[in-house]
């Protein structure tokens, strides 16, 4: 008999992430794949599963303009309950550390459902610092069977939590699996001229910077943009409409500033490939940049990726506008400085974490 597999995501990085685990068991016979999502993310979702062309079994539909956390975490665990109860899986797996990642998880557990946690052990150990997701980690990990890290130092992390050692696995992150699927060497784009301008992506969704410290970070890139005419600026805008807003209001009007609808997988692993320089709160661009040797200014105070950090191609700016604003400028203005960051290294696999997963899982159950 199959191991029967239901994989539960709902936001854009998971199912960038889950998507290479999901293709393998698609793939292989020892398995029988179920996919659920939650619905987190509406827009957002549905490209990424376009682009690996996976056709979710059943869609909570629980995405609201402005939604609370309360909220999605409620309607998940009362939506996904019947389905858990009808099709009774072996093993749920769950990725990362979104509010669809711990409501998941938690209704596994009250069907005494065997759960797999996919990027676990990643941690700040500060309860605020990323909000929620750092709580939301930490409650999977306790709630799991499995638990999936993608490094030696988050198998640690979870050592030191006291998790057994024989539940843990090092395996990689799958984000490098998936950029097996998208990076294209001969690529190009209408909003990638050679025009010979220094560029920089920036993405910023995280909900511990939405307010203060993002209007500080926008008015740093408006006063680049206005004094440097040779930066060219590219912001996806990530589809929460309090980003979006304070972007067009603090970046709306500027000639080198190019504000862009969220872009597909495909275009943005090779965007990030393209551009000089990265700028972003996200957890996931963190893992892809020191691969591609670009790189990043982190736009928080705490990262669960120290590894990037390490490897030269990460720094930890924080969100003041006068930080911002010199950071950037030193690795605009001096190119040793520049050279020393734009160092590719891959901290986190070697692309084959999805087999490492698979190979897990049958022998968890055999
Ligand atoms: C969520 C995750 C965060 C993850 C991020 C990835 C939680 C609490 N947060 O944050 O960990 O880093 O996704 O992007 O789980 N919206 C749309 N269309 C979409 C997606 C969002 O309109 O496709 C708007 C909606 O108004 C929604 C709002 O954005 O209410 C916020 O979305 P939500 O998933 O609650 O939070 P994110 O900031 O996206
Ligand atoms: N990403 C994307 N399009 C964009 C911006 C980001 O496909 O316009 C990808 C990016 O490559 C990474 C993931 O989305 O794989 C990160 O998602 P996000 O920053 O929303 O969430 P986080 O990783 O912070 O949880």
């Amino acid at each position: 008999m199959p191991i029967k597999v239901l994989s539960i995501f709902g936001t854009r990085p998971e199912a960038i992430k889950m998507a290479p685990i999901i293709k393998t068991l698609e793939n292989d016979p020892r398995f029988q794949s179920k996919v659920v999502v939650s619905g987190q993310h509406r827009d957002m979702l549905a490209p990424v599963l376009n682009f690996f062309e996976i056709t979710p079994d059943d869609d909570l539909k629980i995405m609201k303009e402005n939604q609370s956390l309360s909220d999605v975490t409620v309607w998940i665990i009362d939506r996904l309950t019947p389905i858990l109860q009808a099709d009774v899986p072996d093993i749920v797996l769950v990725h990362g550390d979104t509010t669809t990642t711990l409501a998941a998880a938690l209704a596994a557990y009250y069907q005494q459902i065997t759960i797999g946690h996919v990027e676990a052990g990643l941690r700040t150990w500060k309860k605020y610092s990323p909000f929620p997701e750092e709580m939301n980690r930490q409650l999977v990990d306790a709630l799991s069977d499995l638990c999936f890290a993608p490094t030696e130092e988050s198998a640690v992390n979870l050592l030191k939590e006291n998790h057994q050692e024989d539940q843990i696995f090092i395996t990689g992150n799958t984000a490098i699996d998936a950029m097996k699927y998208t990076i294209d060497t001969d690529y190009s784009h209408p909003c990638l001229p050679n025009n010979g301008k220094f560029r920089i992506l920036v993405t910023m969704h995280r909900r511990e910077n939405l307010g203060e410290p993002m209007t500080e970070v926008f008015q740093a890139l408006a006063q680049l943009a206005k004094e440097k005419k040779e930066v060219e600026i590219i912001f996806p805008m990530h589809k929460n409409p309090q980003v979006r807003n304070l972007a067009k209001k603090e970046l709306g009007n500027l000639a080198n500033v190019q504000l862009i609808e969220p872009l597909d997988i495909f275009d943005f692993h090779n965007f990030a490939q393209r551009c000089e320089l990265i700028l972003t709160d996200s957890g996931g661009v963190q893992e892809e940049a020191p691969s591609l040797g670009i790189p990043v200014l982190v736009l928080r105070d705490t990262t669960e990726r120290p590894e990037g950090i390490r490897a030269g191609t990460l720094k930890l700016i924080g969100t003041k506008k006068a930080t911002v604003y010199r950071e950037t400028l030193a690795l605009l203005e001096d190119p040793a400085a520049y050279k020393k960051m734009a160092q590719a290294a891959n901290p986190y696999g070697d692309g084959h974490a999805s087999e490492r997963i698979a190979d897990i899982l049958a022998q968890a159950f055999q």
